[in-house]
């Protein structure tokens, strides 16, 4: 399966994808990594590791569609199987998004569909809720929405700042999204409407649970 990874930025969850494609077996070949910001600091990093690389920048187009035509030329000719989205931060056309229908994932850090959108640690902080975690799912129209492959929860501790939260969150996110790439390429994920299920593997696989170890020492 031929993969195509976009970001905006720093392309962690990127890095951690080409760490698994690069492992014996493993199902999926990286073969672009693509950004809207020539000052990606992943883009580096996937040149380090000989990944191809391209930089077709949204403020060079007019408006959404255009830009959006131009990533969908580029992904036709490198002939990409799937997208993965990682940091990717513009938002996706109507035509883009059904274009490339269930070839096409995302990861966002929080338990879909709570926290949608922006800001995500500092509005689960301020909720009170015990637990958030990560997402990784088929990308829909909607943003932050489309059928659920893959989640880690992650709890909520006393004193967690946003930035200590987002840390610990981004851990799982590298646990999380290597898994739903290795079962998509496996074509272990078949989409029902809007559900996602997990054919010939054990379910739990895709749910990692990180529980409040209590220290009995205190
Ligand atoms: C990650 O935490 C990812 O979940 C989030 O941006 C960060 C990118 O970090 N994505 C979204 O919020 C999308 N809605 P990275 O560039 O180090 O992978």
């Amino acid at each position: 399966m031929k993969v195509a990874i976009l970001i905006s930025s720093r392309g962690s969850n990127m890095q951690a994808l080409v760490r698994a494609s690069k492992q014996a077996g493993f199902p999926a070949e990286i073969v672009t990594v693509l950004s809207n910001n020539p000052e990606a600091g992943g883009l580096e990093y996937a040149k380090e590791n000989g990944i191809p690389t391209k930089v077709i920048n949204h403020r060079d187009f007019e408006n959404r569609e255009d830009f959006d035509t131009a990533i969908s030329k580029y992904l036709t000719e490198q002939k990409v199987d799937l997208i993965c989205l990682a940091g990717f931060m513009r938002l996706l056309t109507l035509d883009f998004v059904n274009r490339w229908r269930d070839r096409i994932i995302n990861i966002h850090p929080s338990l879909l569909p709570a926290f949608k959108g922006l800001h995500v640690h500092e509005r689960a902080l301020e909720s009170g809720t015990r637990f958030t975690g990560c997402t990784v799912h088929y990308v829909r129209p909607e943003m932050d929405d489309g059928p659920i492959i893959a989640q880690a929860v992650v709890p909520i501790l006393t004193g967690d700042t946003p930035e200590v939260l987002a840390e610990r969150i981004l851990v799982q996110e590298h646990r999380i999204y290597p898994l739903a790439l290795k079962l998509i390429a496996e074509r272990k994920i078949k989409v029902h409407g809007s559900i996602a299920t997990i054919s010939g593997a054990d379910e739990s696989l895709a749910t990692l649970t990180n529980p409040l170890v209590i220290s009995d020492a205190d």
